[in-house]
């Protein structure tokens, strides 16, 4: 029991003060949206939709300290010197992110995609390799458009569904070293780490990894970089699951985290809870100065109000423990009411639940578009909206894995919704002989660049 409470032990760490209505919609209603948007679950209108799992980036509930904060003046300025509110705000950002994330420098930026940009354009070469775990796609194409090369130096264990190893988004040291031995440390641009590896089931990095990837790194005079977009689930995880770290702070594993690195990029609209914002978190002047006057060029300065919600998350959200732990709690729920009957990725992890689609719907061709699918089929059963979301890595598509993510929105759904997502998703299971796939509707009306039309087998 928690010395703060006497019989009851606290469990979520903030109360709702101000709600969205949701519309509950009919099945026919359901129906009739569905053949509307092509059966692509991506394309259905908000207010057709009940828990929206399709995301958890950019879709938090602010907090009333956020909305306060972000209620200032926006004025712009014509120059690379920010406008008086806007560094008012950058001011007391970098404040925070130092003592938050230990990175003596901060450049902001709209998005983690921009952070990437930048970074990538700064730090990778033409030419060179990038070893990395399953990097997000973003980070993917940032380094290849910049002329690197990802490789793949996640242990085999990511790539094992089913097993409990508690740290599948730890890199193969000797997969690594092969890497430097192959290519030679002149044609590493740097390493790149995604903490809470979302390609295969949001598996956490342990500490112990990051300290000997940072080893070879500075051996081979090589940076290390992290994409720290899911930092507090990783700490969390790693709480829970790393030898000498279950009587931590999640503030202070975030700090070592980051202190194992040379440079970090983040969206900030996961984890920090807001609907814009990235940052470049470097202990480098130089880098620091170059990735600033990039992100002018780029037009990648995020507005005061998207600072001022960050710096005020961080401060609400690392106060204490409480929050993180509510959070990752209700993705575990989730993952526990399903585990029993539907073959999930294992372990749970910290933002989302993962459905292993090979074995959810063995009678269904990968090549009839099994994620879009059960999609639609939850979403006609239920109003749940669930998208495919963001493309597998190679070394995924090579072993033919294939997985559906249901990623839960941070602080915005209460253990009701949770609930009826599992009901929802024991019955899909449970008539999954239904679902018999979808095929692409060939429209030369629409342009390549268009989501994807389709229609039941
Ligand atoms: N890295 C990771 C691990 C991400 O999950 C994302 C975005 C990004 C980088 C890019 O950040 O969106 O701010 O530009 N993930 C979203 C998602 C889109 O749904 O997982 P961004």
């Amino acid at each position: 029991m928690s010395d703060r409470s006497v019989g009851v032990a606290f469990s979520v760490p903030y109360e709702i003060a101000s709600v969205r209505h949701l519309r509950q919609t009919s099945l026919q209603e359901r129906e009739r949206a569905l053949k509307a948007c092509g059966f692509n679950c991506e394309l259905l209108p908000e207010d057709a939709i009940y828990v929206d799992l399709c995301t958890d980036s950019g879709v938090s509930a602010l907090s009333t300290a956020q909305i306060a904060a972000g209620s200032g003046n926006e004025a712009v300025e014509p120059a690379m010197g920010m406008a008086t509110e806007a560094s008012r705000a950058f001011a007391s950002l970098s404040t925070q992110y130092r003592k938050f994330f230990g990175f003596p420098y901060l450049v902001p930026t709209t998005q983690g995609r921009a952070a990437e940009r930048i970074w990538a354009k700064l730090h990778v070469k033409p030419g060179t390799v990038v070893p990395g775990n399953l990097l997000f796609p973003s980070t993917r194409m940032h380094i290849e458009s910049n002329g690197g090369k990802v490789i793949d130096v996640i242990g085999d264990g990511a790539h094992n569904l089913q097993s409990e190893d508690p740290f599948k988004g730890d890199l193969d040291i000797e997969k690594l070293a092969a890497v430097f031995r192959e290519h030679g440390p002149q044609q590493v641009s740097c390493i790149y780490i995604e903490l809470g590896v979302n390609a295969c089931g949001g598996h956490p990095v342990s500490l112990g990894n990051l300290k000997k990837v940072k080893a070879m790194a500075a051996g081979n005079r090589v940076p290390l970089f992290l994409d720290a977009c899911r930092i507090l689930e990783n700490s969390y995880l790693v709480r829970q699951r790393e030898a000498g770290c279950h009587d931590r702070s999640i503030r202070e594993i975030v700090l070592e985290t980051c202190d194992s690195a040379d440079g970090c990029t983040m969206s900030a609209m996961k984890d920090l809870l807001v609907p814009l914002g990235g940052m470049i978190g470097t202990r480098d002047l130089v880098s620091f100065h170059k990735a600033t006057l990039q992100s002018f060029l780029d037009g990648a300065q995020p507005p005061a109000s998207a600072m001022q919600m960050i710096a005020t998350a961080l401060e609400e959200i690392l106060a204490a423990d409480a929050y993180v732990t509510s959070r990752v709690e209700q993705v575990n729920y989730l993952w526990r009411r399903l585990r029993e009957r539907v073959p999930l990725v294992h372990p749970p992890a910290g933002h989302a639940v993962y459905i292993d689609l090979d074995a959810f719907l063995p009678h269904v061709a990968p090549e009839n578009h099994r994620a879009e699918a059960l999609a639609a089929f939850l979403y006609y059963i239920s109003g749940v909206r669930v998208t495919k979301g963001a493309p597998p890595a190679p070394a995924q598509t090579a072993r033919g894995i294939e997985l559906l993510r249901l990623a839960v929105p941070a602080r915005k759904y209460v253990q009701g919704h949770i609930d009826d997502v599992a009901a929802a998703i024991l019955y899909a299971y449970a008539h999954r002989h239904e679902i018999r796939g979808l095929k692409r509707v060939e429209d030369p009306q629409r342009s390549k660049y268009q989501p994807y039309h389709f229609e039941p087998l």
